[in-house]
């Protein structure tokens, strides 16, 4: 049996949202707070998957780093750092992608969904192969728990039977079965725009999301422009039945305020859009506010940010080493 370990990380590849932050990085937070080991990361190698501007890679990393600490993550209490500053990422997903199968890769909807389109063929190689590095960002900390949003779920799923594959080949019981920690009403939050799409800081329509760099009145205004059907809001949860932006809107403000849907649909039953959307909107920039704040505030030193992860690659690495030493000597390497 392993000991429990909390494993997460984020792309540097644009812009964090409410989805980002709802879906994920405030439950990074809670694991922190409840003394969990946490471990979490800047996934730069991820980012790279497609084309990136060497300077805005450069600051994105950062920016990340400051969306960490401008939302609770303590560097005294989570390790913080950035994946290509701990080699052990990369070698072990080279191991990885000689016991995971190319099939298993081409299953993935999201290789699917990121090649929509598009020729698959002239995607990166490293594209198609990301699942196999996100398993090894998994396991080279034997973590147990992986706090993400629901559209990362398949990738944990293959992190597990590569996991098992793994032990299965080689005889052993070295890699643990790590679980998805998917919980809340906002597993899931949806583009501004489109109520079938999910809300993506990748997505070209700044109107589509909300940033956590956003101040007040891009705020106010991207919620007030947000798509949704005539209808007020449902006298029950269950009239939000077949209404997607309704329900993303809905869901938003639940998980804002900490509450469920029901509730939410209790306090509004019978309002019009024009009385939910300035509610939702003071509720967004009351909590996104002082997160944005913070955010200015570390992006102004950045040797300082670059020192926090430093000191967290070094930590990181120290668990991660034994590790992959172990795994090299397991294979015959
Ligand atoms: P993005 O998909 O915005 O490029 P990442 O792939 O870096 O972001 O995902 C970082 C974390 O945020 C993952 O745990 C992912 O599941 C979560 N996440 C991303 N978008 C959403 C969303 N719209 N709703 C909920 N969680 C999300
Ligand atoms: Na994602």
């Amino acid at each position: 049996s392993f000991a429990p370990r909390v494993f997460s990380g984020i792309q540097p590849s644009g812009n964090l949202t409410l989805g980002n932050y709802l879906g994920a990085l405030r439950r990074w937070v809670e694991m922190q707070d409840e003394g969990i080991p946490t471990v979490y990361c800047v996934v730069d190698l991820h980012a790279i998957t497609v084309w990136q501007d060497p300077e805005k890679l450069r600051n994105a990393i950062r920016e990340v780093a400051s969306a960490f600490l401008a939302i609770g993550l303590d560097p005294a209490r989570s390790i913080l750092f950035n994946q290509s500053q701990v080699s052990g990422h990369a070698e072990l997903a080279w191991m990885f992608n000689c016991v995971a199968r190319i099939g298993w890769m081409y299953r993935m909807t999201q290789f699917k969904d990121k090649t929509a389109g598009k020729n698959a063929e002239n995607s990166s190689l490293g594209l198609l192969a990301y699942p196999s590095l996100m398993a090894a960002d998994i396991l080279l900390y034997h973590a147990t728990h992986v706090p993400v949003g629901e559209d990362q779920k398949q990738h944990i799923e293959l992190t597990r039977d590569i996991a098992a594959k793994f032990n299965h080949d080689y005889g052993v019981d070295f890699f643990p079965m790590t679980e998805p920690v998917i919980e809340g009403v906002a597993t899931k939050v949806m583009s501004l725009r489109d109520g079938n799409k999910k809300m993506s800081k990748s997505d070209p329509s700044d109107m589509s999301r909300i940033n956590l760099t956003d101040d007040a009145d891009a705020i106010a205004a991207k919620i007030r422009k947000a798509r949704t059907d005539p209808e007020p809001l449902p006298e029950t949860v269950e009239g939000l039945a077949g209404r997607a932006e309704a329900t993303n809107l809905v869901n938003i403000y639940a998980a804002l305020a900490g509450t469920s849907a029901e509730a939410v649909v209790t306090e509004y039953a019978g309002q019009p859009f024009s009385v939910f959307k300035p509610a939702l909107a003071d509720l967004a920039v009351a909590h996104l506010g002082p997160i944005t704040g913070q955010m200015q505030r570390y992006m102004a030193d950045p040797a300082e940010i670059d020192r926090i992860l430093g000191a967290g690659a070094e930590k990181a690495a120290a668990i991660a080493d034994p590790i992959l030493a172990r795994t090299k000597e397991i294979i015959g390497l």
